[in-house]
């Protein structure tokens, strides 16, 4: 898109809702998401100093850094993942000047629909508008993914981003994290999607999804294979004695997961919407039980939303630890089942959950 006469440019980026595959992607697993109507949105211009302002509406904070002096901060950390980007770009050799731009957004923070990747693709666009730069999506992909692993610390895999940029309306995004292959799966239009706010913020930043992402790995290693991708739950019962009983419970909720995401695209692919929502479930069961991701919230969250008529599966959606579940339900009841869910979990929590039924869209442009 080009610039406006004063060379002002807008970029968006959508958040995400993981639907099935919860920490797989960096086991080289198998991941099911969605882009969502909701996400982040940069506006700005070049302003032909060495200098990037960064402006957050939501947080009422600004930011000034030297463009030849990129460090992940340490006071104004929600600024690490534009900078991180404008780093990540520098070093692949992209030509870029100072510039000021502003963020707007209706994604909730901390809510586990990846506001990080949404405003790290939204700053990537951003840039490459600003610079005329292009670039194929799945480097867009990787490259704002190795900003948030080096500038805000968080190892985390590419679902976030990957579902972010691929996302189309009404679509499922499946990843294949080892192959790298994109699918992208139409979502049945008799149904819907409702995520539910806990309230209780997560901040994968605090060490908890690296820790998880090491007893993955430290299980990968006890059972001498490439990635817990490469072994199935029959294998993994008969070689449970190499595991510690923590290394088991991991890795038998990513193993669990990947068995889930391809069963659950066999079932969409039959109509068999019932037996995809008892794989959510499922997979928050193996969150709560194995991989011990979830929170007394999230479970309640679950709990209300399987005693929903209407309501086909739920389970808690991205990092963990906090944030939001998604739960699956039949369009017609969407709207009530949401406001049921709001008033049930106050009612026994003295929390506001924030319920809103999300429409499958590619590029936000809602903000
Ligand atoms: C976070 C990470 C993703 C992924 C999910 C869990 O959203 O950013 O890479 O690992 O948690 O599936």
């Amino acid at each position: 898109m080009p610039a406006d006469p004063e060379g002002v440019v807008t970029a968006s980026a959508s958040g995400r809702v993981e639907v099935l595959g919860n920490h797989t992607d960096y086991n080289e697993g198998l991941v099911l998401g969605a882009a969502i109507d909701r996400g982040l949105t940069l506006r700005g211009s070049a302003n032909g100093s060495g200098l990037i302002s960064l402006r957050s509406a939501a947080l009422s904070r600004e930011v000034t850094v030297p463009l030849t002096e990129l460090a992940p901060l340490t006071g104004e950390r929600w600024a690490n993942y534009p900078l991180g980007v404008v780093h990540e770009f520098r070093k692949a050799g992209w030509p870029l000047g100072g510039f000021s731009a502003e963020i707007t957004g209706n994604l909730p923070p901390g809510a586990g629909l990846s506001s990080s990747a949404a405003f790290e693709v939204a700053t990537a666009r951003l840039l490459m508008k600003l610079f005329q730069i292009e670039m194929a999506p799945l480097r867009l992909a990787k490259l704002c993914q190795a900003a948030e692993n080096g500038f805000v610390g968080v190892q985390s895999g590419l679902l976030d981003q990957v579902t972010s940029i691929f996302g189309r309306d009404d679509h499922l995004v499946y990843f294949d994290c080892r192959s790298e292959e994109v699918r992208t799966i139409s979502f049945p239009a008799d149904l819907a999607l409702i995520i539910a706010v806990s309230g209780v913020k997560h901040d994968l930043s605090e060490g908890h999804y690296n820790a998880r992402r090491a007893e993955c790995f430290a299980a990968r290693d006890a059972l001498g294979l490439g990635a817990l991708r490469d072994i199935s739950l029959a294998g993994l019962a008969a070689a449970e004695d190499r595991l510690t009983p923590v290394q088991l419970r991991r890795a038998r909720h990513i193993v669990g997961e990947n068995e889930r995401v391809a069963r659950g695209v066999a079932l969409l692919a039959s109509g068999d919407a019932g037996g995809f929502g008892e794989l959510m479930f499922a997979s928050h069961e193996s969150s709560r039980t194995d991989f011990e991701n979830s929170v007394p919230e999230l479970d309640l969250l679950v709990a209300l939303a399987r005693r929903e008529p209407g309501v086909l599966g739920a389970r808690l959606t991205g990092g963990g630890f906090g944030g939001a579940t998604v739960s699956l339900v039949r369009a017609e009841a969407a709207e009530s089942i949401a406001a049921q869910l709001a008033a049930n979990y106050q009612r026994q929590t003295g929390r506001t959950a924030e319920t809103f039924l999300c429409r499958i869209a590619g590029e936000s442009r809602e903000t």
